[in-house]
């Protein structure tokens, strides 16, 4: 049996998915990459703390992706220290998804230690043996009688489990979502359906800290300019040089990278999405999906300083394929992208480029017409952070 077959049958391609792979295929023919103006960055946008804090004030007012749904068992918890936050996922027997700070209500202590997501009953603090259940209402107070008011739970935030990911509303109180997820995603939810990620489980995960700023890393997936020298001896076998297409949707980006395979087609072939182009979008505010021929990358990050930030890869694979004959090719996949082409070529690139921001070799970076979508970032991150700073006056 050909282990790659057995698939659920994929949704029809959205619409905006085959216009882009249309006009990437368009492009091609014609010879002339989308182009858009050049333009200049002032380093100062990877340096100045006061832009620094308004960011991550954006971050933790959310949504952003914390896990793949495939990363928290039933009856189960994750700890995830993101955005200056201890947060804890959890996962009752039902199968609801549930937000909460990894904080005991009683004097403080950290309920669960970081790592990956591990099987429980209930959530027991270490300190003094509170009990909370997995929906986060507190259960059981040994000495009760020494009390008088007590909480009614660990302090929860909004959580969403959709299109096979958890999103969550760090700063948000409660349980409600301060606003609808699907308006938000501006189509891209049927996206995300049609490359599968309900029906994935995560095969590979990856964390490091890198120093970088991590727009610096957003902008590395943001072009294509850079595959034929930075990549030369990895990836660049496998695309066209500075071929690719993105547009705004909403406050997300959709792009697609023209594959070898666009170029010599006949123009009525029938396009290939996965093996034809390859999509790398970018969702605010921080996360960055790679949907490779067989697998996507789900990538996000997690400042902490202006010149550090929390790299996140996780590995998503069709679940229908994930068995003992397919696993060295998943093991050998993670391995060549994650340390060969992201730790080795991309990430080392952003860190070379923070050490040099502070010499004051350069004022601005210079972004050229194949570089425009990386203006298109920069503009809703202003946009953005105006807004903030006009709610907060
Ligand atoms: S701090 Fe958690 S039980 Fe006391
Ligand atoms: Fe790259």
């Amino acid at each position: 049996m050909d282990d790659r077959s057995p698939l659920p049958a994929a949704p029809a391609a959205p619409d905006s998915l085959l216009r882009l792979a249309r006009r990437l295929a368009a492009d091609v023919e014609a010879g002339r990459p989308q182009r858009g103006p050049a333009f200049e960055i002032d380093v100062q946008r990877y340096l100045d703390p006061q832009r620094f804090a308004g960011e991550l004030a954006v971050m933790r007012r959310g949504p952003v992706i914390l896990a793949h749904g495939s990363q928290l068992p039933v009856s189960g918890r994750l700890a995830l220290d993101r955005l200056g936050l201890p947060l804890l996922l959890t996962r009752d027997a039902g199968g609801v998804v549930h937000g909460h700070y990894n904080v005991c209500r009683h004097r403080g202590m950290r309920m669960v230690e970081a790592g990956p997501a591990a099987a429980c009953r209930n959530l027991v603090c270490r300190y003094h043996g509170w009990v909370y259940g997995l929906d986060g209402r507190l259960t059981g107070v040994r000495h009760r009688d020494a009390f008088d008011e007590l909480p009614a739970g660990l302090r929860a935030f909004p959580v969403v489990e959709r299109h096979g990911l958890i999103w969550g509303w760090p700063e948000a109180e409660g349980r409600e979502p301060p606003h609808a997820l699907e308006p938000w995603l501006s189509g891209i939810g049927a996206e995300l359906d049609y490359f599968g990620l309900g029906d994935s489980v995560a095969f590979g995960h990856y964390e490091v800290e890198r120093k970088s700023n991590w727009k610096l890393v957003v902008e590395a997936f943001m072009e294509i300019y850079h595959i034929a020298s930075l990549h030369r001896n990895t990836i660049d076998r496998f695309f066209l040089d500075s071929v690719a297409v993105s547009e705004p949707a909403g406050e997300h980006i959709r792009s697609a990278v023209g594959r070898r395979s666009l170029s010599g087609r006949s123009p009525d072939a029938p396009l290939d999405l996965r093996n034809d182009c390859t999509f790398t979008h970018y969702l605010f505010p921080n996360t960055i999906l790679i949907v490779h021929p067989d697998y996507v990358s789900l990538v996000t990050l997690w400042p902490t300083a202006p010149d550090r930030v929390g790299w996140s890869h996780t590995l998503l694979i069709p679940a229908a394929q994930n068995n003992a004959a397919m696993r060295e090719h998943w093991e050998k996949s993670f391995r060549l992208i994650e340390q060969g082409v992201f730790q080795s070529e991309d990430l080392e690139a952003c860190e070379g480029i923070q050490a040099g921001l502070l010499s004051g070799a350069n004022q601005a970076l210079h972004c050229g017409r194949l570089e425009h979508a990386i203006g298109g970032f920069h503009r809703e991150w202003d946009r953005r952070l105006g807004l903030a700073a006009e709610a907060a006056r």
